[in-house]
């Protein structure tokens, strides 16, 4: 699992640095299979459930699971990109939301309130804490910011499939909901929106857009529980 996060960790932050203006979808899905396969893992993302990418890339108001195409990006956009690696059988899913050049003050504001709603639910993660209490953790921040979390879309167990049981929600009540144990691993990937968090799904049946055409910001971590806190396995470095 370090193995497999540290290689997904690594080919986002590969694609983080070569983001720029006129770079396209598809770009970015042939950087993220070439470096892929030179760490000797495989994109997870590929032909899941027939999803046609090896990487999710979800531009402005797509909050996520944007098929990687013709798209072509431009200054100011709000650029989310998801990564999930299989390495020798295990996963890393990790995303993160660039900026090309200035943002807006409203861009800048969800991808800011994102990634630290994403960091005040890992910071609950810990032995004999509850699911609810990520969640709850989440949504309040959230609140307080102005913002609002996805429900429909939540983070999940990963080991040796992308997704398992447990599904975790980025909102709900402290003290609820199923405990974590030691050597459990998880996602934590709130989806803030400045608008309505109901999504709407393109006919492509993946791309998921707020109904309002509102920005959206995505931040996502894969996590070992340990006794006292969690182990980052998709950590930049
Ligand atoms: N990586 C995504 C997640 O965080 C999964 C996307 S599934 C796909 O759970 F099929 F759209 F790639
Ligand atoms: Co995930
Ligand atoms: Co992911």
């Amino acid at each position: 699992m370090r193995a497999a996060g540290a290689v997904a960790a690594q080919t986002l932050q590969r694609v983080g640095r070569a983001l720029r203006p006129g770079m396209t979808g598809a770009a970015i899905d042939a950087l993220v299979r070439a470096d892929t396969a030179e760490r000797g893992a495989r994109c997870a993302q590929l032909g899941y459930h027939g999803f046609p990418g090896a990487v999710c890339v979800s531009i402005d108001d797509v909050a996520c699971h944007g098929i990687p195409g013709p798209q072509v990006l431009a200054e100011g956009q709000l650029v989310s990109v998801d990564v999930t690696s299989e390495l020798n059988g295990w996963h890393g899913d990790t995303c993160a939301t660039f900026v090309l050049g200035e943002p807006s003050p409203e861009a800048a504001h969800v991808l800011d309130v994102a990634r630290r709603c994403r960091d005040a639910g890992i910071a609950q993660v810990r032995h004999g804490a509850r699911l609810g209490d990520i969640g709850h953790a989440v949504e309040t921040l959230a609140q307080r910011e102005g913002c609002a979390v996805v429900r429909v879309v939540g983070g999940h167990g990963i080991g040796r499939k992308m997704h398992q049981a447990p599904h975790v929600d980025h909102f709900g009540a402290p003290n609820r909901g199923v405990r974590l144990r030691e050597g459990m691993a998880l996602t934590v990937e709130p989806i803030l929106v400045l608008g309505s968090p109901e999504l709407v799904e393109d006919d492509d049946g993946w791309t998921l857009r707020t109904p309002d055409g509102s920005l959206a910001a995505q931040f996502e971590h894969t996590l070992l529980v340990t006794r006292d806190g969690c182990e980052i396995l998709t950590r930049p470095t």
